[in-house]
């Protein structure tokens, strides 16, 4: 029988995994199927129940399931039992379900070997303070970077992730009037640029060393991107690369071995142009 894998979520019909799944596979001769499920807001571990005893080896999880799954999950990677929410689960010989947080390994890959930029000693500014923030900082924290400075909105939910991650290297959190030096990367994982806006950003956090990474990204450049660009950052990079490499992370979890992501992501950036 065909392995059988599937990405959850709601809305879940943009999403770009069962296609990435499917060229993984095909690109390292495995033998599996993937598909996506739309799952109704209160129907995550239904679903999870039923996919995995009808014989599921491995589901990802997409907003906003990623704290049902972590919830749902009987043993967790150190990395997502930091971030609290779960991307990857993986079904065990035993029966029981592992979880992980591929997101945060597949950004620093995308930053550190696609794009080839060093994180050990920079300094790093996060925008936001929400899962998609909780869900990268182990794997950016254990780049060594100089700092991270996590800015956000609302200031306090910045100063308590600040403090969970405070253990692991030099995180601090502050409300976004209150940054305003450069920084060698800036990545936004604030969810404005969905709608469209822009965070009260002061534009002297950019100088001409800067990189700006949005983990969104779209058929043209993100707002955040956009202005990054408009004030004089070195480089802007968007969240196609991070989604790619997410993925293969994920992959790898479930059938040890890493496909190659190089060629996919050029045929996804070329079928936007
Ligand atoms: P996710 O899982 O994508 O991180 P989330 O947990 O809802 O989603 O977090 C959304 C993040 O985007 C938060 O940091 C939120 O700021 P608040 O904590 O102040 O709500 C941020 N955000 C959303 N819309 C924003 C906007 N228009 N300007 C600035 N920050 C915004």
């Amino acid at each position: 029988m065909t392995d059988l894998y599937a990405v959850v979520g709601n809305p879940i019909g943009h999403s770009k995994s069962p296609r990435i799944h499917l060229e993984f596979a095909a690109e390292t001769k495995q033998d599996l199927f993937y598909k996506a499920i739309l799952v109704p807001l209160d129907g995550f571990d239904t679903e999870a129940k039923r996919f995995f005893k009808h014989g599921g080896l491995g589901m990802n999880i997409t907003v906003p399931f990623k704290e049902d799954a972590y919830r749902f999950a009987d043993e967790y990677t150190p990395r997502a039992q930091r971030a609290q929410a779960v991307n990857t689960l993986k079904r065990l010989d035993d029966g029981r379900l592992l979880a992980d947080n591929t997101d945060g390994a597949g950004l620093v890959r995308d930053i550190t070997v696609n794009n080839n930029i060093a994180l050990k000693d920079k300094r790093i500014l996060l925008l936001g303070a929400g899962g998609a923030v909780r869900g990268v900082l182990q794997p950016l924290l254990a780049e060594q970077p100089n700092c991270i400075v996590i800015a956000n909105r609302t200031v306090n939910k910045a100063e308590q992730l600040a403090e969970d991650f405070a253990d692991l290297g030099k995180v601090s959190g502050l409300g976004f009037a209150d940054v305003d030096e450069p920084f060698d990367v800036i990545i936004n994982a604030t969810s404005a640029s969905l709608s469209g806006e822009l965070p009260p950003l002061n534009p002297s956090i950019i100088s001409p060393e800067t990189v700006c990474y949005d983990m969104m990204y779209g058929n043209s450049a993100t707002v955040f991107n956009q202005w990054a660009t408009e004030q004089g950052a070195k480089l802007t990079i968007d969240g196609l690369g991070m989604l790619v490499e997410q993925a293969a992370e994920a992959f790898f979890l479930w059938r040890g071995v890493r496909p190659s992501t190089a060629h996919l992501m050029k045929t996804l950036r070329d079928e936007r142009r």
